[in-house]
């Protein structure tokens, strides 16, 4: 629900906030968890936009940034190494604190659910560096977002999770999904993967869980009894797919033992998605669709049908873009570091499209790719 914006003055949300970020940096030391930074350095993990590679024997991988590579993580390494406590890069509280600001335009706004699922999320991809993710995900919650989208491969989860316990938002209302990087896809892997993701986000369990490429140690039967093994020990909600393609989510939901939730896959006005929406529709595969990407990066902003719909809402091609998704039924998750950007996409919720606007948005008819590595399923 949104927040009583009486309780939101500048000086009681700064004073509490300060307060609340200082509790959380206080237990991310006391229980090891230290900056991005340090946890980096220390467990030698590549970064998705880098593409470094820590252990040269094993393969370049997909990953969320375009044309860049994830790769493969010493697994050896990072499970016997714990987070450095040296060299703490301590965030600029005082920016955390001045972002996080609520007027009653924003205060007025819920997103509506689908199957529990929040239909306006906060993506977290290229939020690696702590104090940026921390104070992006806190001002989310402060505004009313109630689902934080984050990955392994990331390296933000322990940000994230911190953020949502220095909310006053109780954990039980924030749909958390993260990702299975494709390297840790085998049985086992996904059993330990996901539950050193559990340790870092802080969390008992997450509202969804998806696989995050289909490539990697990914075995549709092997994988998905992994998640449904971990769906029966309460350890996630929901199981998740993503860049998934028609004909492998139908294998997926062929030999899952329990049901598919959501494909999770780029979609905004300039790659429609038809066959996926289509097919995700029916009433024996009934899978959620959810956009990565929903405004394409910013470039919504250039294109001519979506400027003509924002003007006669007076809204911005990017709150169209996000009006015209939750039209399709999807669910976006935009991914805004700047308070601009993050209040931006959640007055999206006030952009009501007719059914014109929807035609005008369908009529963009381009299909272009941001997230297209060559081992994406869809190159093959
Ligand atoms: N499953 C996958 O393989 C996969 C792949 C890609 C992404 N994702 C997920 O989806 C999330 C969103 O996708 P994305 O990060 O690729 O792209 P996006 O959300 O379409 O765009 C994010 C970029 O656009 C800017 N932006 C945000 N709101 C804007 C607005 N209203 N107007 C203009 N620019 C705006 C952001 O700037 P500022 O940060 O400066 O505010 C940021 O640079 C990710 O963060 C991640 O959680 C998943």
């Amino acid at each position: 629900m949104p927040r009583n914006i009486d309780d939101t003055s500048d000086e009681g949300s700064s004073l509490r906030s300060l307060l609340l970020v200082g509790l959380a940096f206080a237990a991310g030391y006391l229980f090891g968890r230290g900056s991005g930074n340090e946890r980096e350095s220390a467990v030698g993990v590549a970064t998705e936009d880098e593409g470094t590679t820590v252990d040269e024997g094993t393969t370049a991988d997909v990953t969320d940034g375009e044309g860049a590579v994830e790769t493969t993580e010493d697994r050896a390494d990072a499970e016997s190494q714990g987070p450095e406590t040296e060299a703490v890069d301590e965030p600029d509280v005082s920016e955390i604190v001045a972002d996080v600001e609520i007027d009653e335009a924003v205060a007025a706004l819920s997103a509506p659910t689908d199957r529990g699922m929040p239909m306006l999320g906060l993506g977290t991809y290229d939020m690696d560096d702590y104090g940026e993710c921390f104070q992006s995900v806190l001002t989310a919650l402060e505004m009313g977002y109630r689902h934080v989208d984050t990955a392994q491969g990331y390296d933000n989860e322990e940000a994230v999770g911190d953020a949502i316990a220095a909310s006053d938002v109780p954990r039980e209302d924030v749909f958390v999904a993260t990702k299975v990087s494709p390297d840790n896809l085998a049985y086992d892997h996904v059993i330990q993967s996901t539950e050193a993701s559990l340790e870092r986000l802080g969390l008992d369990y997450v509202d969804l869980l998806y696989v995050h490429w289909p490539t990697g140690e990914y075995e549709p039967q092997d994988t998905l009894e992994a998640f449904a093994e971990l769906r029966d020990e309460g350890l996630i909600e929901e199981i998740g797919v993503s860049n998934f393609t028609v004909d492998l989510l139908e294998e997926a939901v062929d030999v899952a033992p329990e049901p598919i939730f959501a494909d999770q896959v780029e979609m905004h006005p300039m790659l429609p998605q038809e066959d996926l929406r289509e097919f995700c529709a029916q009433d024996d595969v009934d899978v959620e669709l959810v956009a990565y990407s929903p405004v394409a990066r910013g470039a919504v902003d250039d294109v001519e049908a979506l400027q003509d719909v924002a003007e006669k809402h007076d809204a911005t091609p990017a709150q169209v873009a996000l009006a015209w998704l939750r039209e399709q039924g999807v669910t976006a998750i935009p991914k805004a570091s700047s308070r601009e950007h993050l209040r931006e996409n959640w007055l999206s919720l006030d952009v009501e499209l007719d059914e014109d606007d929807v035609a005008a948005v369908d009529d963009v008819g381009r299909t272009e790719r941001l997230v297209d590595p060559d081992a994406a399923p869809w190159n093959e």
